[in-house]
């Protein structure tokens, strides 16, 4: 007998991604995605899933548990795997309300719901809960220290299901992913932002030096990992996922526009981000130990993400208009050029 997950933030750039992992490697599984459609919610994400006879989708909030008790209720859901958050670090220094809202408010709305319904509850969370790690890697067992808005909303969804595990017995787990890249992301992070702006000979925005470090993971393996321990990843467990893949801004960069055919001065050196940490690395030893296979080939999944954005300019042009503008100027409109690649 299939069972059927209740995928919150499931139109989202991973979720979107998982929905469709789901539906290729559980065909007798029923997803329910759930997803207030906000600025990074796409339905285009979905087409052929919503097409699945298999599938549903809840256009509502995750912090309104009168929603989310009924759709648990109307589709007998045993599982919630948990996207649903506001995902972008910039966006968190302009204005946080809204990463508090859903990442510690809805969060908790779904733990109480996986508590009435005794549910088995899994948490997307994000290696920037660490914080800035200049040497080593991140263990799961080591303090969160994070730095942002957005990673300190990520950081309280880890700390309070930790608590429902603890207190209430929740079957829970975590996973914590380094920097996704791949198809459907949408062009506010940094490697669609870059990938976009090159192919219309745009400038590509580097924050400060661009000697930052992250630790790239595709997000194909990135769902691979968060299925794994959904399926058989302990109770009241964390579990890293890493690319094993660090690399410098400037470097990936300087890459992308390799293989893109476009020159390098494309990159502006501007002002740094505040706060910016410059490095994450989690150590993934105990996802390996799980069973868990990453890609071993990080040039060819970048690769087919290019093909992807050059293929698909229908997806990401209708995105960079309209309101995408606004925050684009915002954002990068009085950030002072300190230089272009030579
Ligand atoms: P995204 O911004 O692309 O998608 C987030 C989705 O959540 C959107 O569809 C949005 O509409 C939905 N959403 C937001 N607030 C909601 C609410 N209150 N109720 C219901 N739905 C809501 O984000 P993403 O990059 O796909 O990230 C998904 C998850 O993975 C997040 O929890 C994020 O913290 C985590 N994560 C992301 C990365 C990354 O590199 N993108 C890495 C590690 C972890
Ligand atoms: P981002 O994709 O926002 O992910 P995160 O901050 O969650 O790691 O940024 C990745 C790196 O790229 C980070 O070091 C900030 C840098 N960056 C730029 O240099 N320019 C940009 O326009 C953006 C969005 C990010």
């Amino acid at each position: 007998m299939g069972r059927t997950f209740l995928v919150t933030g499931g139109a989202g750039f991973i979720g979107s991604n998982y929905a469709h992992y789901l539906q290729q490697h559980h065909p007798d599984y029923r997803m329910v995605i759930y997803d207030k459609l906000t600025y990074a919610g796409n339905l285009d994400n979905l087409k052929d899933i919503l097409a699945d006879h298999r599938s549903a989708f809840i256009q509502a909030d995750i912090c309104d548990a009168e929603s989310v008790r009924q759709a648990i209720r109307q589709y007998g859901v045993d599982t919630i795997v948990n996207f649903a958050a506001e995902s972008h670090v910039d966006r968190s220094i302009l204005d946080a309300e809204a990463f508090i809202k859903t990442g510690v408010y809805g969060t908790y709305v779904l733990l109480e719901a996986a508590r009435e319904f005794e549910l088995r509850y899994h948490q997307v969370s994000t290696d920037e809960v660490y914080g800035d790690v200049p040497l080593g890697s991140s263990l799961e067992t080591d303090p969160l220290c994070p730095n942002s808005p957005y990673s300190a909303s990520k950081a309280s969804g880890d700390l309070m299901v930790r608590a429902y595990h603890v207190t209430y017995g929740l079957n829970t787990t975590i996973t914590r992913g380094s920097n996704t890249f791949g198809p459907y992301q949408y062009p506010e992070k940094v490697l669609p932002v870059f990938i976009t702006n090159a192919i219309d000979d745009e400038a590509l925005p580097m924050y400060g030096d661009g000697q930052q470090v992250r630790d790239w993971l595709y997000v194909m393996d990135h769902c691979s990992g968060i299925d794994l321990v959904v399926h058989r990843g302990l109770t009241g467990e964390a579990y890293n996922i890493g690319g094993d893949n660090e690399r410098r801004n400037l470097d990936i960069t300087l890459l992308i526009l390799e293989m893109l055919g476009k020159p390098s001065r494309l990159i502006h050196f501007v002002q740094d981000r505040p706060g910016h940490d410059r490095r994450y690395s989690v150590d993934s030893r105990k996802l390996i130990d799980l069973g868990w296979q990453r890609s071993q080939d990080f040039v060819a999944d970048l690769q087919t993400t290019l093909r992807w954005y050059s293929n698909n300019e229908w997806w990401w042009r209708k995105i960079k208009s309209g309101a995408y503008r606004e925050y684009y100027q915002r954002q990068y409109g009085q950030r002072a050029v300190l230089g272009t690649y030579p």
